[in-house]
């Protein structure tokens, strides 16, 4: 285990773990824990021992969204020119190998938005996502808008994003933004379990996959069906597909060589 000062990096069986580690300010993304997540996630996703990757944080917090200590200083110009949140939040939705975002505690702001870059996000039911940045009379800046618009519509969007409420996990759960719900005390190992489970399979195929649904998002149904389509033939010129494909014809677990 490497210990940085606000994100913590764990790679074992697979995966690569990644714990936002500001416990005194809930987690709150100030520029140093960004640039140790997107520097790690740039790693990561050339590590070839890691097929998955988890990002979480602790029992109160996944984060509290932006630094607002932080943010209170800064002014359009600084802004602007310091390129906030692009220059590195954007990582996290660049990052080619599949991410689970696993939420204890709160996920408020940049918070919400960071699990909402992820892939899946799996919560512990006493879990709580909100985007209060109208209380502070100011926007989601990380996407928010867009993507919860994306993922759950535009009713319970605009419902999340005018009141600043916070909703449960079962609610989050109900409208799209999670796919799981666990006890809390067993989120992060279910996650793990799940996490090892997907990085067995083909590095190569699950990066497709993950590139296939999230052009889904940015394309017309028949462009997207077609760019489906290119990779999956592509598919068959991988090791892996004759290595999943015997597997199954002689009745044995397959071996993908994800170096
Ligand atoms: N930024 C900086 N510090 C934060 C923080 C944040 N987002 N959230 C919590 N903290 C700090 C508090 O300032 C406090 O620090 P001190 O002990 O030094 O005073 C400490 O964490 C504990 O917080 P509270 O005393 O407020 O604890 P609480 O249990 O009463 O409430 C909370 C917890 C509900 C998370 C509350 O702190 C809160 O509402 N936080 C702000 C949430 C928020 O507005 N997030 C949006 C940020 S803007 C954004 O994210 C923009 C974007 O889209 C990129």
């Amino acid at each position: 285990m490497t210990e940085n000062t606000v994100v913590i990096s764990e790679i074992k069986d697979g995966i690569g773990v990644l714990r936002l580690n500001r416990p005194e300010a809930y987690n709150a993304l100030n520029s140093a824990l960004m640039d140790q997540l997107s520097s790690l996630l740039i790693e990561y996703d050339q590590n070839n021992e890691i097929g998955c990757i988890v990002i979480t944080g602790n029992q109160k917090a996944f984060s509290a969204g932006a630094d607002i200590k932080e943010m209170e200083e800064l002014t359009y110009k600084k802004a602007y020119r310091q390129n906030f949140i692009t220059r590195n939040w954007e990582q996290i939705a660049c990052t080619r190998k599949p991410i689970i975002a696993a939420v204890n505690g709160v996920a408020l702001g940049g918070g919400c938005e960071l699990a909402l870059m992820s892939d899946m996000v799996f919560a512990g039911e006493s879990a709580k996502f909100g985007q209060p940045e109208v209380n502070l009379g100011i926007s989601p800046g990380a996407g928010g808008t867009q993507r919860l618009a994306h993922f759950i519509g535009k009713a319970k969007a605009m419902d999340m994003v005018l009141t600043g409420r916070m909703i449960k996990a079962q609610e989050a759960l109900s409208c799209g933004i999670v796919s799981r719900v666990f006890p809390d005390d067993e989120l992060l190992d279910e996650t793990k379990m799940i996490a090892k489970n997907i990085a067995k399979k083909s590095h190569t195929a699950c990066m497709m996959i993950k590139e296939m649904v999230n052009v889904a998002f940015e394309t017309s149904l028949s462009h997207g069906v077609m760019f489906e389509r290119r990779l999956f033939h592509s598919m068959f010129g991988t090791d892996d597909q004759q290595e999943g494909m015997d597997a199954f014809i002689q009745k044995r677990i397959p071996h993908f060589d994800n170096d």
